[in-house]
């Protein structure tokens, strides 16, 4: 089953419940939340209240995508609110299996997420400790950037060695999302996929996120 996660970051911010209703109501999967530190990535969003208080009121499961330099001093918080999906990036961090743990251990959804820079073989050597991978399509901070083709190529290396050693594992691609990309990103193996402006630039969200799922 293909699931579509909306990005918060293309939302109004001044309307944001009013925006998480109205993806719910259009058919959304998952609500996907960027968080950014300003030191791993140009740019800053928000941090833990306002997560707290959207899987308050969120009627589907919350994706958290940590884009800091030092995800640790928010894992256990995120594991003891029971969010469904949390991804730290690969490149910064350097005990991935302790971390997963941290996670695993309240039954969230663990991840590493990738830059496209960096090379998808460097999570072979944990891909039985993940539930999730999350393949960068374009440089993380912003929103509205051009879809990278390289990513076709991680997916496709990803999904054939899953396929035969952890065949749950989830494949999510972040990053210049669209009705274009989506049926090639489908049919190399991803099964999460996330978009921001592509949803939240339209006055049809529904729509939207119809034409993703369309292979
Ligand atoms: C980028 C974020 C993405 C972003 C995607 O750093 O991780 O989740 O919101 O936005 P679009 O779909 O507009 O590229
Ligand atoms: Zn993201």
């Amino acid at each position: 089953m293909i699931k579509i996660a909306p990005s918060l970051l293309s939302a109004n911010f001044v309307r944001l419940e009013e925006e998480i209703n109205n993806i719910q109501k259009a058919g959304a999967d998952i609500i996907h939340l960027d968080v950014m530190d300003g030191h791993f990535v140009p740019n800053l969003t928000f941090g833990l209240p306002i997560i707290k208080q959207i899987k308050d009121i969120a009627k589907i499961p919350i994706d958290v995508h940590l884009m800091v330099s030092n995800p640790d001093v928010y894992l256990e918080t995120l594991g003891k609110w029971n969010i469904d999906y949390v991804s730290f990036h690969q490149e910064v961090e350097n005990h991935i299996h302790r971390q997963l743990k941290v996670l695993q251990k309240y039954g969230v959804k663990a991840g590493v997420a990738l830059n496209p820079a960096t090379p998808v073989e460097t999570i072979f050597p944990v891909i039985t400790d993940l539930d999730f991978v999350l393949i960068m399509s374009v440089n993380p901070g912003f929103g509205g950037q051009s879809f990278i083709p390289l990513v076709y190529d991680k997916i496709e290396k990803l999904r054939k060695l899953a396929d035969q050693v952890n065949p749950e594992l989830e494949i999510e691609i972040d990053g210049g999302v669209n009705n274009i990309n989506a049926p090639k990103l489908i049919n190399k193996g991803a099964n999460i996929l996330v978009a921001g402006s592509y949803i939240f630039g339209s006055a049809n969200y529904k729509k939207q996120i119809q034409s993703l799922r369309n292979k």
